[in-house]
């Protein structure tokens, strides 16, 4: 299995994703604020996997921190390491929970501290592979044998700790004995579906063809894809989804042709605070990721460009929503608040 991030005596190893398929590179965040830096600068991305991140920040950061005011430097390292991406909401989830750690040892010796918030990062990778092999479990039968799967940008391995999610629900499809192959949308700009989905898929022998974003209509229309399934960044309270740009477009093209379109996400996507998906804060990114391919102009020199990095769907295009503690259909305002409140099997 490819390991997108671990815990090493030197800091955080993570597989760069700013150069994959081109080389398969790591790199060593020996600081918190070189962990934010990965984030910001998308080595690491993915929501699941930007948890993971944030809680070994989170961990690394107090490793190395004076013993002199300790709760301010945890609430700097927490702030800088919040402060990376805004709209997966996984960030702020990961960053939370190692908070209640923190809270829960005061009055403890730092040492002891420290020891429970890298136990807690462990923990938080550790538990998001068994929650991705859950959620393959549970969105494997949704999948129709014989048939193609249209996934768009990466929810797989790379973004997570391990196995992925819309691709863990394909990977289940497969190792329970269906024959799938997958169209890959490209997404642009940063072309996660291109360089990370494909590279991930052909890892694990999944036969994957490449298309452009624009293809995915015409594909959906010929009543070649079966269903689609992506991930997601967050999900609100009335089952809207944020997830990569471009998504939203698929989902209305599905629903147009009757292809089912499910979303596959780990509990701690669900954003229930917010009652729908305006709420949630869309991250804009710089204009030349689109300007720009791989450092190179693809636009004349001056050409304004637009870079939201996400785009919401609403819940009325949704087919399910594939969690490791189930699978949510409409109305969601009740089905989502069930499974969040009730136990995964995870094994
Ligand atoms: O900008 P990215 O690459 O972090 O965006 C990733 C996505 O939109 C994924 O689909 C989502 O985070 C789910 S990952 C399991």
């Amino acid at each position: 299995m490819i390991e997108t991030i671990r815990w090493t005596e030197e800091g955080v190893v993570m597989i760069d994703q700013t150069r994959l398929p081109i080389e398969e590179n790591y790199v060593t965040c020996r600081n918190y604020e070189e962990v934010a830096e990965a984030i910001r600068g998308m080595v690491i991305r993915g929501a699941p996997a930007i948890g993971v991140a944030a809680a070994m920040g989170v961990a690394l950061g107090f490793l190395h921190a004076a013993e002199a005011d300790l709760d301010g430097q945890f609430a700097r390292i927490c702030e800088t390491l919040a402060k990376t991406r805004p709209t997966a909401v996984n960030l702020f989830w990961a960053i939370a929970r190692m908070r209640r750690v923190y809270d829960s040892m005061r009055g403890q010796p730092p040492a002891a501290i420290r020891r429970a918030l890298i136990e807690e990062a462990l923990r938080v990778r550790e538990e998001d592979i068994a929650i991705c092999q859950a959620i393959g479990r549970n969105g494997a039968p949704l999948v129709p044998d014989n048939r193609t799967v249209l996934t768009h940008c990466n929810a797989g391995a790379l973004a997570t700790a391990g196995y992925g999610t819309a691709l863990g629900v394909i990977r289940a499809a497969v190792e329970a004995g269906k024959q799938v192959d997958v169209f890959a949308d490209e997404t642009r700009p940063f072309l996660q579906g291109s360089r990370l989905t494909v590279w991930e898929l052909q890892q694990d022998r999944i036969p994957t063809t490449l298309i452009t974003d624009n293809m995915a209509g015409h594909y959906l229309k010929s009543g070649r894809i079966g269903c689609v399934v992506v991930g997601a960044d967050r999900i609100a309270a009335n089952g809207d989804v944020a997830n990569k740009i471009g998504t939203y477009s698929v989902a209305v093209l599905a629903k147009e042709n009757r292809v089912p379109f499910f979303v596959a996400a780990p509990v701690s996507t669900l954003d229930l605070t917010l009652a729908c998906g305006d709420l949630i804060p869309i991250e804009q990114r710089a204009p030349a990721e689109v300007t720009h391919v791989f450092g190179q102009p693809v636009a004349p020199p001056g050409a304004a460009a637009a870079n939201p990095a996400f785009d919401v769907t609403p819940a009325r295009y949704i087919t399910a929503i594939i969690t490791e503690n189930g699978v949510a259909r409409a109305p969601y305002e009740e089905s989502l608040r069930q499974l969040m409140n009730q136990a995964a099997v995870i094994r």
